[in-house]
């Protein structure tokens, strides 16, 4: 660790632990159990842990090879400590970090792996590469491509913050928990699409009051839906695939097995819906031409969410393509990257009380 700058001073050991996201408070208990005396604190993200422990790091990774863990996921040591910037100007800090734990010698084998949270203008392939180059020229190692290294260079970024490793592979500690996260009962997500919703009702602060009526367009299996269900008075659920049972069971999902065009001229929806939402797997010009051709359905004003799916790796356009298309029908569109959102991002709307001024 970068001396002065964490409470791992004075530890002689510091690990990376991955464990449920949701069980941390118990893998923190085991960790204790296992490593006596060590200190197990949060990191920035869900079920990731920092064990400081005053045990050497080959005691602690054996304590932990050898115990009957429940809890534990990922066990990485790390060595250092570095700041990490949105831009690439902090590439040469982690390979100068990684060159300072002086394990790496003059030939040596070695192959860098990142892993991001957070937002930065980088991706963690860069990253690698640029931190791979460096050291080379900083320890005359030689960067590789696959795993059978002499070392594993293991880069964890929590935002600003990156802990570094240098590691023999044969060090990584890695098994499947065999406690997962709990649920109450019914509880349980049905799947990674309902974080999706619940993210962006936050983030955008959309109130869905009790009387409302939505229209969810490509609703299968039914995650969004059977969020938008605990909120509002109604869900039409739109989607020619089947709903999961749960959203079956749903009173207040009314599911219709057809396309979103299909609903077109249906006089019973005019500007009925106080929100709609749309995270049909298509691509963002096609989602984005339903979404205004089905705006008559919503209420002049009334806020509308659309995944934006990135089709193809020019993301750019495909935001700026269906901010074109949507802004004929809708106003105030915000697009924003949600953290379960994931080769896609989310736009937020409300439809347009009039016609859009002319250009
Ligand atoms: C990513 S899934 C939706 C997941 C859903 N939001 C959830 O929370 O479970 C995309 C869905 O869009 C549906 N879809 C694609 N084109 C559609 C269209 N034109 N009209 C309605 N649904 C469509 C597909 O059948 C598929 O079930």
């Amino acid at each position: 660790m970068t001396r002065g700058e964490d409470p791992a001073v004075g530890s002689a050991t510091a690990l990376v632990v991955t464990t449920p996201a949701g069980l941390e408070r118990e893998a923190r208990g085991e960790l204790r159990r296992v490593l006596p005396g060590a200190a197990a604190r949060p990191l920035f993200l869900k079920g990731n842990v920092l064990v400081l422990t005053d045990l050497s790091e080959s005691e602690a990774l054996a304590r932990l090879a050898a115990a009957d863990t429940q809890f534990v996921a990922r066990v990485a040591a790390v060595q250092r400590k570095a700041q990490i910037t949105a831009d690439p100007g902090c590439f040469a800090e982690i390979a100068a970090a990684a060159a300072d734990v002086g394990r790496l010698r003059p030939g040596n084998t070695f192959l860098v792996r990142c892993k991001r949270r957070g937002r930065h203008e980088w991706a963690s392939r860069e990253l690698e590469r640029e931190v791979a180059r460096a050291l080379e020229k900083l320890t005359g190692g030689v960067g590789e491509y696959e795993s059978e290294v002499d070392w594993l260079v293991t880069v964890q970024i929590y935002q600003e913050v990156a802990y570094v490793g240098v590691n023999r592979p044969a060090d990584m500690l890695h098994r499947t928990p065999t406690r997962q996260r709990k649920y109450a009962p019914g509880k349980r997500p049905l799947n990674r699409a309902q974080w999706k919703i619940r993210e962006a009702l936050e983030a955008f602060q959309i109130e869905v009051p009790a009387g409302a009526k939505v229209l969810d367009l490509g609703s299968a299996p039914g995650g969004w839906a059977l969020v938008l269900a605990e909120l509002a008075e109604e869900v039409v659920a739109v989607d020619r695939a089947e709903l999961d049972a749960s959203a079956v069971a749903r009173p207040n999902i009314r599911h219709l097995r057809c396309r979103a065009e299909d609903l077109l001229g249906r006089e019973e929806f005019d500007e009925h819906f106080d929100l709609l939402t749309c995270d049909v797997n298509l691509d963002p010009s096609e989602a984005g031409a339903i979404m205004c051709r089905m705006a008559g359905m919503l209420k002049p004003g009334a806020p509308a969410i659309m995944t934006v799916k990135y089709t193809t790796r020019r993301r750019r356009q495909h935001e700026q393509r269906a901010r074109e298309i949507l802004s004929a029908e809708y106003e105030d569109i915000r697009v924003r990257r949600l953290p379960h959102n994931a080769r896609e991002t989310t736009a937020v709307m409300r439809r347009r009380a009039a016609a859009p001024p002319s250009k």
